[in-house]
């Protein structure tokens, strides 16, 4: 175990916090794309989902164990809360993984007993002991989290923590649930636990924060600092609410600042080793991935790997990075695999190219879908001089997304002008291969599309964000449509590119109401912290 604190772990839960975003929910396959590429960034845990929560969940985590859960790859990790079933498909969830480990959790402030579990302190004590050690007769490596940490009183706190490790927890996670501490408390937290629980030793510390008080990873610093090993934290930083903690930000303030951070781990300050086993050139590349397959885009001014994070706009900067790098750059955009001269191919391009091109972008194609992603590749390029990469990921992205086949778009004819009132005609096929076609007038060519399908499709939702981004510049770019809609208190995302808005924006809608209709047909899944569902 002592190789284990002389440098951070990275635990990612994109695919199980992560994916707690409203509107964000991951198929099974968008799930596998991503823990590939989480395999090729280098985490050293992945938590792939929360088996108990659907059947769909359970069998993504079981295919991220069989496919990614590698002798040299990651542990594959399976959220449960401390309850018999849950633990069970957690532990039959990442059987297949050579290194598989159960995440289970209770929560241990007083309001969470009180108004959430309507348990005492004394019944989260006698829980513990019995989760854990059931969750032990799965794997060794089992990881306890003590729900609302830092809002629980220290001393309950600390038996907790015992009780948990006595009962065989290898890690101990304490989570800042609601985003609620601060640097200079989250750091004594620590040194709290360090001093306060006698077997502490027995286990790795680890962190999860939530973003609330724009907080997340200035806390997980403080907590390195004070002896937690081990960081709770997603792509993007995407998670319940204002998100958890960004990998991204954590990774590289560890690399750039190494020199800071280096003696909390007892090495030399100028120690040139890494304090992770990230390789940080794939930052970029899947953060793009996870904002595509996700639906939620990246805001421009984002640290890392925003749009802007590392353009100079002003003539002083440009001056002063032309003259030297250094003037205004404390990294290299090179470090998180972010290049300018980003691979650009055109309607000459072959397939080969095409094919190759998409594998070091960290998409993994069937036979079926780089067909279908060639042939609009190639339209696009007829209509386009140059296709980016971006193009390539916004393209594929629309080919491969997985929204369940419901219903399928097949016309969208729209009129409209100064003196005309908007009209839109739309053809769907329906479930049962009818092909119904309605018209509609709206407020814009947009308006009156989605009115066209909703009078076809008849599911009722509340539009609740709709955004247009352009890929790349130029009149003939790429616009990317996400849309968020909402059922009965579940939000849908749909996502859809085309250099036509119009069509992106019909795809998005049908993509979305797709996501809406399988959901109301299998039942929605569960939300581990509040036992009810999401989509
Ligand atoms: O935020 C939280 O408390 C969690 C736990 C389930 C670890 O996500
Ligand atoms: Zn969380």
């Amino acid at each position: 175990m002592s190789n284990q604190r002389d440098r951070i772990i990275i635990f990612d839960t994109t695919l199980r916090d992560g994916e707690q975003s409203p509107g964000a929910t991951l198929n099974g396959d968008e799930k596998l794309t991503i823990a590939r590429a989480l395999y090729r960034l280098g985490v050293d845990v992945i938590e792939a989902g929360f088996p108990y929560s659907s059947p769909g969940d359970f069998e993504a985590v079981k295919s991220i164990a069989e496919t990614v859960g590698t002798e040299d790859g990651p542990t594959v990790c399976a959220l449960a809360r401390a309850r018999e079933q849950d633990i069970k498909a957690a532990g039959e969830a990442i059987a297949p993984a050579v290194k598989g480990r159960i995440h289970t959790f209770i929560a241990t402030s007083d309001i969470h007993l009180e108004y959430k579990l309507r348990k005492t302190r004394q019944d989260v004590l006698d829980t513990i002991p019995k989760t854990v050690g059931y969750a032990k007769t799965f794997t060794d490596d089992v990881e306890f989290s003590a729900e609302d940490a830092t809002r629980s009183d220290r001393e309950f706190l600390y038996q907790v923590v015992e009780t948990a490790i006595a009962a065989g927890a290898t890690t101990i996670n304490l989570p800042d649930t609601v985003g609620y501490t601060t640097p200079e408390e989250f750091g004594a937290l620590i040194r709290g636990l360090k001093e306060n629980v006698p077997n502490i030793e027995q286990a790795i510390i680890s962190v999860h924060g939530h973003n609330d008080l724009g907080l997340a990873v200035s806390n997980f610093l403080s907590a390195i600092q004070n002896g937690a090993r081990q960081l709770e934290c997603t792509i993007n930083g995407i998670g319940e609410r204002a998100g958890n903690a960004a990998l991204e930000e954590l990774v590289m303030a560890l690399h750039v600042r190494r020199q800071f951070y280096n003696p909390f781990l007892g090495r030399e300050p100028a120690s040139e080793e890494p304090l992770t086993n990230i390789n940080t050139k794939e930052i970029y590349k899947t953060s793009r991935l996870v904002s595509h397959l996700t639906g939620m885009p990246i805001q421009p001014n984002k640290a890392i790997v925003g749009g802007n994070a590392f353009a100079h706009e002003s003539g002083i900067h440009q001056d002063g990075v032309l003259k030297n790098k250094q003037t205004y750059e404390i990294m290299d955009a090179e470090s998180i695999g972010w290049t300018s001269n980003r691979i650009v191919l055109g309607k000459h391009s072959g397939r080969n190219a095409f094919s190759s091109r998409l594998r070091d972008l960290g998409y993994e194609l069937s036979e079926t879908e780089m067909n279908k992603a060639f042939l609009r590749f190639k339209d696009v390029a007829d209509k386009k001089k140059v296709v980016t990469d971006w193009d390539l990921e916004a393209l594929v992205h629309d080919e491969t997304q997985q929204a369940p086949n419901i219903f399928a778009l097949e016309l969208v004819q729209v009129s409209c002008g100064d003196n005309a009132r908007p009209t839109a005609t739309v053809s769907i096929r329906t479930p049962t291969r009818e092909e119904l076609t309605d018209a509609a007038i709206g407020t814009g060519p947009v308006d009156a599309v989605y009115k066209a399908i909703n009078r076809v499709v008849n599911v009722p939702n509340e539009l609740i964000e709709y955004s247009v981004n352009s890929v790349t510049a130029g009149l003939d770019a790429i616009g990317e449509v996400t849309i968020r809609l909402r059922h009965e208190g579940n939000v849908y995302s749909g996502h859809a590119a085309n250099t036509d808005v119009i069509v992106a924006s019909a795809q998005a809608y049908i993509n979305a109401l797709n996501r809406l209709s399988a959901a109301l047909e299998q039942g929605n899944k569960l939300n581990p912290q509040t036992a009810t569902a999401v989509q």
